[in-house]
């Protein structure tokens, strides 16, 4: 399946090419989906844009471009026409369509089902740093969405056929460490002796005992103070706590991330402890250089990182080539980022510098994308420009030289029904685990009453129904989330994203399993093979044409996902396809159709709609079920 966009992107290029040489390539010939399915699926705005240029009318450019196009574009697209101004629209093939669905292989089952979508030409090796919980502290709600945003993200471009690696940037280090380990020695020796038996019940209760007895307890706030020492000297009784705690604080996140579907593991844990060695060498290098002006071309106003000891602290301020801040506070004075404090800690500031140098130089990788809510948008800007103007960002490979990518992908917050952060009832931080717990029950009692209404009970036994309450409760959460425009704030609502109707998870993964079933009812009662060869797809019906139209839009969809980083062009895209469905299925028998040819093509686009829907819900770590 290729993307149908790219195919009549090229189609227009060549066509432009045709009529202004070689510069046709560097234009974009503007291809959008159709605004109204009466003026065709897509359209093409090149010609208003370009009329003047060329100094023609925009209509008779419109004609000339059809003139143009090379001959393949008449099997692709039926007649084209021009409309008001001088816009093409564009109308696909039936024929053409139902060649292409022809063309898309059968599942074989155990390979991943790419529906016969190609792999980028150019594959990137792209760092994916997302969740990133903090140790000793329970994930709550406000990583749900790092977590789950990532990993779709990490999904799709893994899709892509990119080297994704993903990373955990868990913060494992830090002052507060000397008070826990502290605490750790002091209340659960034996843990350091026997950390697979001892185990801590309750990690925030941990913590908030621990910040209590710093607070309160001179003598303890002293010892911690020489436990933070012991940790950045590498003492063995401390690093024993210190690693009991990490060990603990993963016990408590991986059951979440398998639950959520979040394929973390520990494997890709480079938490910020990693990298605490490294921290003196790169401010050591900021420092020696003072004054770093960015390679020309890279900053549109020029670049100019100036390292300054400020009151004590190490600090780089940015300027332009006028001398004007980068980076301003809210009362328009110049914003530094700072690098060391005074007493010579380092800062989260100066672990993200090295990580990025790390992530660059030593994993090679060609693009970095953070998923962090928006409220650090400024301090991956600074990180960034630091990053680029002292260099780090070009990758050369013999002569060729290439700019690293670097994107800042953010969120806005999930809110309660009364518009403010959501937070349990006492006003606390809801934790995740008891989230997704309270999610399963909600979904378990609307499957058990359904199963208790004689009309509608599928007989699921005990053991089914749980499992169909974890996929669609987990579903149902995180769909509800990954639906969204992830800039938005939104309010979280159980009985909006667990309904049965509308842009939901239940919703899909209903019509899914509604049409495997008529699927699978269809193929019993089916004489032969349901593939190309011996079951040709039609596409004669106006809901048929529709339907295999989103279809084929597949492929283009996941680009726009993996160009924008934005995952609710897939969501809003199944909600359309579950639709389309649903309009074929009651205009187009199925298990009835007039002749078998037609039941076995009808059969064959559930089949494919059906295997969409899961890959597509497969992007977002959504689990799919053959009967629900
Ligand atoms: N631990 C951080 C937090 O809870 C998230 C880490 C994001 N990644 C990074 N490289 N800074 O906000």
């Amino acid at each position: 399946m290729t993307s149908i966009a790219g195919l009549l992107e090229r189609l227009f290029t060549e066509s432009l090419v045709a009529i202004m040489g070689e510069d046709g390539r560097g234009v974009d010939p503007l291809i959008r989906p159709a605004t109204d399915v009466r003026f065709g699926d897509y359209q093409s705005n090149i010609a208003m844009s370009l009329a003047k240029r060329l100094g023609a009318k925009p209509r008779d450019l419109a004609q000339k471009i059809i003139d143009h196009l090379p001959a393949d574009a008449q099997r692709v697209c039926e007649p084209f026409e021009i409309a008001g101004p001088g816009f093409i629209n564009i109308r696909l093939a039936p024929a053409w369509m139902a060649e292409q669905l022809n063309l898309v292989p059968g599942a074989s089952p155990g390979t991943l089902d790419r529906l016969g979508i190609e792999k980028v030409a150019a594959p990137k090796r792209v760092v994916v740093d997302y969740s990133g919980p903090n140790i000793a502290k329970q994930m709550h709600v406000g990583h749900l969405r790092s977590s789950i945003i990532g990993d779709t993200i990490a999904r799709v471009l893994d899709f892509e056929g990119h080297q994704v690696i993903r990373q955990n940037h868990i913060g494992d280090w830090g002052t507060q460490f000397g008070m826990l380990c502290a605490y750790l020695k002091e209340k659960m020796p034996a843990a350091l002796d026997q950390p697979d038996q001892v185990h801590l019940s309750d990690l925030e209760a941990f913590y908030r005992e621990a910040s209590a007895r710093d607070k309160d307890d001179a003598d303890f706030h002293e010892r911690a103070r020489a436990e933070v020492v012991a940790l950045h000297n590498k003492n063995e009784s401390t690093l024993r706590a210190w690693r009991y705690i990490v060990d603990e604080s993963r016990r408590h996140y991986l059951p979440v991330y398998r639950r959520l579907g979040v394929l973390l593991t520990q494997e890709d844990e480079r938490g910020e402890s990693f990298y605490a060695d490294r921290l003196p060498q790169v401010v050591g290098d900021f420092e020696q250089a003072g004054v770093i002006t960015a390679p020309p071309g890279l900053f549109p106003g020029g670049a100019v990182l100036r390292v300054e000891v400020s009151q004590g602290a190490l600090v780089i301020f940015f300027e332009n080539a006028a001398g004007e801040p980068l980076f301003k506070s809210p009362e328009g004075k110049p914003l530094p980022m700072i690098i060391r404090k005074s007493d010579g800690a380092f800062l989260y500031a100066t672990t993200d510098l090295a990580a990025l140098q790390f992530r660059i130089k030593e994993l090679g990788a060609e693009r970095v994308i953070y998923v962090t809510d928006a409220r650090q948008a400024q301090h991956f800007e600074m990180v960034f420009t630091a990053a680029r103007a002292a260099g780090w960002t070009v990758q050369s490979e013999g002569t060729a030289s290439s700019e690293v990518q670097l994107d800042h992908v953010t969120f806005g917050t999930i809110l309660g029904e009364d518009r403010r952060p959501l937070k349990t009832r006492s006003g606390e931080n809801v934790k995740l685990a008891d989230l997704l717990d309270e999610a399963v029950r909600r979904a378990e009692a609307l499957v058990r009453a359904t199963e208790a209404d004689p009309d509608k009970r599928r007989g699921f036994s005990d053991e089914e129904i749980r499992d169909v309450a974890e996929a669609v409760g987990i579903g149902a959460v995180k769909y509800a989330d990954l639906s969204q425009n992830r800039q938005s704030d939104y309010v979280f609502s159980w009985d909006r994203m667990l309904a049965l109707e509308g842009n939901t998870a239940p919703y899909l993964m209903y019509a899914y399993a509604r049409i495997r079933s008529i699927y699978r009812k269809g193929a019993e009662t089916q004489e032969g093979e349901l593939n190309a060869t011996q079951a040709p797809i039609q596409l004669t019906e106006p809901a048929e044409r529709a339907l295999g139209r989103q279809i084929l839009r597949f492929a283009e969809t996941i680009e726009s996902v993996a160009a924008g980083l934005r995952i609710n062009l897939l969501t809003d895209y199944l909600y359309e396809l579950a639709g389309l469905f649903m309009k074929f299925y009651e205009h187009c028998p199925v298990l009835r159709a007039e002749t078998p040819e037609l039941k076995a093509s009808r059969l064959r686009l559930c089949d494919l709609t059906a295997r969409t829907l899961q890959v597509g819900l497969g992007l977002l770590g959504i689990r799919t079920l053959e009967r629900m």
